[in-house]
């Protein structure tokens, strides 16, 4: 492949607080290089179809402040397979994108790999989600708003937890895993978080109920991490029928908590990463995520952000035991 003068841009998956600052940090920082920059609409689903649009610096004025995404996201099946990725391909000849750069979650870059190795394309990712379950970056661009959101929200139902001394569980997103639940709960004081990281062989539930919190506090908050078999109404059923003394609410935040507009750590997340992807590709970098690790920009492999699960710091579970008495 000769030298990239055009660089298209998408966003992918779950839209996340802070993609437009980082749609709007490529943009720029790829024209002030010299790149030619091409907006792909609809995430691999644009790229498919050729729904494109030759950027400038206008394009993206304004929308730092903005939650979603300006080109719009969508989760394409089509682009798991071989043949949809060869179509994206040829989108890509047609138009003249000759790098990409893919602003998503794991899915997303695991489809940005794909496409990279088959047709040894230039592919350098952002981590874009708000579940910030993504390997090799110390916060994915989304996650501090979100965690702001769902504090916001639980210190209200807080006020009405009290008032009423009633036990609320408050169910947050994060896929698979626990980040969201278990750093709001700290930060919220919540009483407990139940999150997937914790496995069934310890019951939650009873560990929390025996930890006999009721006879201190007049209420609870427990942070339960979404799940389709023991989410928030699972528990909340649980204790119904097992404590049936206790009064208990459920509360599902949902998709609230993707929008709002980014908080300032994001804004500065995606603002350093997206500068970091044009530099990226000034170096002959490919295949690779920018994160930020350690305050410092850093390029982690695809391969290696993809495979290698991310945990929390287990230590945050003693933290919020021993603060919840
Ligand atoms: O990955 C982001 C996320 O918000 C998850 O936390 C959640 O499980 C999922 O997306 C919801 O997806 P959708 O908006 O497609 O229902």
């Amino acid at each position: 492949m000769g030298k990239i003068q055009c660089i298209g841009i998408l966003t992918s998956g779950g839209d996340a607080p802070g993609m437009n600052a980082a749609i709007r940090a490529v943009t720029r920082a790829g024209i002030s290089n010299g790149f030619n920059i091409m907006g792909v609409y609809r995430g691999y689903e644009g790229l498919i179809k050729g729904e494109v649009k030759p950027f400038t610096t206008e394009d993206v004025s304004g929308i730092i402040t903005r939650g979603g995404t300006i080109l719009k996201t969508a989760r394409c099946k089509e682009f798991t397979t071989p043949e949809g990725r060869q179509k994206a391909f040829e989108t890509c000849q047609r138009v003249g994108i000759d790098a990409l750069v893919v602003i998503g979650g794991n899915g997303s870059l695991t489809g940005a790999r794909d496409f990279g190795m088959e047709f040894d394309f230039p592919v350098i990712g952002l981590p874009g989600t708000i579940d910030n379950d993504l390997y090799g970056t110390d916060a994915t661009i989304g996650y501090d708003t979100t965690m702001n959101t769902i504090m916001e929200c639980v210190d209200r139902i807080r006020d009405t937890a009290n008032s009423h001394e009633r036990i609320f569980f408050v169910e947050v997103m994060g896929r698979d895993a626990g980040f969201l639940a278990q750093n709001c709960a700290i930060a919220c004081g919540a009483e407990a978080a139940i999150v997937p990281e914790e496995t069934t062989d310890v019951d939650q539930l009873a560990q929390f109920m025996g930890r006999g919190i009721r006879k201190s506090k007049k209420s609870c908050i427990v942070i339960v991490s979404e799940s389709p078999k023991c989410g928030a109404l699972y528990y909340a059923d649980r204790v119904k029928k097992e404590f049936p003394e206790f009064d208990v609410r459920v509360s599902i935040l949902g998709h609230l908590q993707r929008g709002g507009s980014p908080s300032a750590h994001d804004r500065i997340l995606a603002s350093c990463t997206g500068a970091g992807a044009i530099e990226a590709i000034k170096q002959g970098q490919r295949n690779v995520m920018v994160g930020i690790r350690n305050n410092e920009v850093v390029y982690v492999p695809f391969s290696e952000c993809i495979r290698t699960d991310k945990r929390f710091d287990k230590r945050l579970i003693t933290v919020l035991n021993e603060l919840s008495i």
